[in-house]
């Protein structure tokens, strides 16, 4: 039993080496054009200062869901966290542990900055997950810096992946009336 389970994943091994093999064969071209349909795939963010591009690349360190949100504009831990509080609650840690909560508060509720968890938001975009991450991520012109580690320049700073959980626990945390259209 075990020599037969232990043959197989040895002819799988094997399996993936050719595959390995065959894939640095390919021609150069081939590795380019791949390449370029994929950055075609990515979402288009915007500076919330002044509406030019805001360039977040994916990088090697990015969690799936980041990369995921890079492409899609969806970030994947929104449903996930509203649905299950006990999860949500991975954002909260990252929203205390990045010192969002000396203006914003503990619970997003507000204090020298604004609430984040009411239907008052300071730019109409701030419905869609895609704005609120702009706005994280490159800040505005009135008080809120740039927190992202490739808009700051900084690896200190938030990837991408935590600002996605910081949003995911705020849209969680809602306390707003009327439409909810980052669950649409
Ligand atoms: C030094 C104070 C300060 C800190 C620290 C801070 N913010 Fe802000 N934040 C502000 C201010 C001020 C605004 C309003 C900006 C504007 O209107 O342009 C704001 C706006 C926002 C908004 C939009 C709110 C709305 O109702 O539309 C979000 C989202 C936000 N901040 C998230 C964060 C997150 C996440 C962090 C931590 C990574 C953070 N902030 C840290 C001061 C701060």
């Amino acid at each position: 039993m075990v020599t037969t389970r232990s043959g197989i994943i040895g002819l799988t091994f094997l399996f993936v080496l050719a595959g390995c093999g065959q894939g640095s064969d390919a021609p150069e071209g081939e590795t380019k054009a791949a390449a370029s349909t994929d950055s075609g795939a990515q979402c288009a963010f915007e500076s919330t200062k002044d509406g030019s591009p805001l360039p977040i690349k994916a990088v090697a360190t990015d969690t799936p869901q980041a990369k995921e949100f890079l492409k899609t504009c969806i970030n994947p831990y929104t449903k996930l966290y509203v649905a299950d509080p006990e999860a949500a609650k991975e954002g909260k840690k990252k929203f205390g542990y990045y010192s969002c909560t000396q203006c914003h508060g503990g619970n997003a509720g507000g204090q020298t900055g604004p609430s984040i968890i009411d239907e008052r938001w300071q730019y109409a975009k701030h419905v869609t997950d895609k704005g609120l991450f702009e706005t994280i991520a490159g800040g505005t012109n009135l008080g809120m810096m740039g927190w992202h580690q490739q808009v700051a320049n900084n690896p200190e700073m938030v990837p991408t992946d935590d600002i996605l959980k910081i949003i995911g626990w705020l849209r969680a945390s809602y306390q707003g009336g009327g439409a909810t259209p980052w669950l649409d």
